[in-house]
């Protein structure tokens, strides 16, 4: 039995951790195999424009009510011992927007990150954030900075927000970091491992589950190396809207799927050795 499934057993989610549930969650509560849960959870949350748009309120009041929705899933994905969850806050993109929506946006995470920090340490949950996090306000830095450090003794789920993240950008400063190790010596191959040792993520499991929120079938430039065997799942649910029993629907779906990781179904016959292994 291998060391995850050990950790699975003996300290594994439970039902009862959810508290009281709706009759449409129980039943998909049902479904779900407490044991086949995936590791890293990633989301686009997106549709919060659109939510406030369809009711003839500001942009910034879908970004609010946005945030309750990140709160949910924040806490069910540690309740049920989910490892990571990463959160698309804010791209490199996103500064193409109106300066008043983007000030907005960083305030909202400020307010957020000091009022939800009694629920983050009740959960367990360390922070980390991914993106070029010193290119942000003096003053977002110093939050961030203080969140990481309030919450880097916690043993449960690793809560990533991922803020001026971009997926590209993110490889670009991989490659740069190995460059600026090695001292203008003349490099050794560059292998796969070493590159994904200098991510932001570094040191966490690759998603298995990416979610996106309002029904657009992009990926939008988020965890672009580390979505690489990733199960999708896209909901025309808009962000706002996204509560506990849309998450479980996700999670239900996700355990449909069969990932095969470019190989074969399990139960087909295959000859003895895989003919060739990528980077051998
Ligand atoms: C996309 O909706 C959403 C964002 C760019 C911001 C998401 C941020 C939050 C929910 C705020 C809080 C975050 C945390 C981690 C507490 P959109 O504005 O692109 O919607 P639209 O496509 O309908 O216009």
């Amino acid at each position: 039995m291998s060391q995850t499934k050990i950790h699975r057993t003996l300290n594994g989610p439970s039902l009862e951790s959810l508290g009281p549930v709706t009759a449409e969650e129980a039943r998909l509560l049902e479904k779900l195999d407490l044991t086949r849960l995936p590791r890293h959870v990633a989301v686009i949350m997106d549709g919060n424009g659109r939510w406030a748009q369809k009711r003839h309120l500001p942009r910034i009041a879908g970004h609010r009510t946005g945030t309750q929705s990140a709160r949910t899933t924040i806490e069910t994905c540690a309740r049920l011992k989910i490892e990571a969850l990463t959160l698309y806050a804010f791209s490199v993109e996103n500064w193409r927007r109106p300066k008043t929506e983007i000030d907005f946006l960083m305030q909202l995470l400020r307010e957020y990150l000091k009022k939800e920090m009694p629920l983050l340490q009740k959960n367990e949950i360390r922070m980390r954030f991914l993106g070029r996090i010193d290119e942000l306000s003096p003053a977002v830095q110093k939050d961030v900075h203080e969140a990481m450090e309030k919450t880097a003794g916690n043993k449960g789920m690793v809560l990533c927000v991922a803020l001026n993240y971009g997926g590209r950008a993110e490889i670009v400063d991989a490659m740069n970091a190995i460059l600026s190790e090695r001292n203008g010596n003349r490099p050794p191959r560059i292998t796969e491992e070493q590159l994904a040792r200098h991510l932001y993520t570094e040191g966490l499991p690759d998603p298995d589950l990416l979610i996106r929120t309002s029904g657009e079938m992009r990926v939008s430039n988020f965890l672009l190396w580390q979505i690489a065997y990733a199960e999708i799942f896209v909901t025309d649910t808009l962000w706002p809207d996204f509560n506990r029993a849309r998450l479980l629907e996700a999670l239900v779906e996700f355990q449909k799927r069969e990932r095969r990781y470019g190989g074969i179904h399990e139960g087909e016959p295959a000859s003895e050795k895989p003919a060739r292994v990528a980077g051998e």
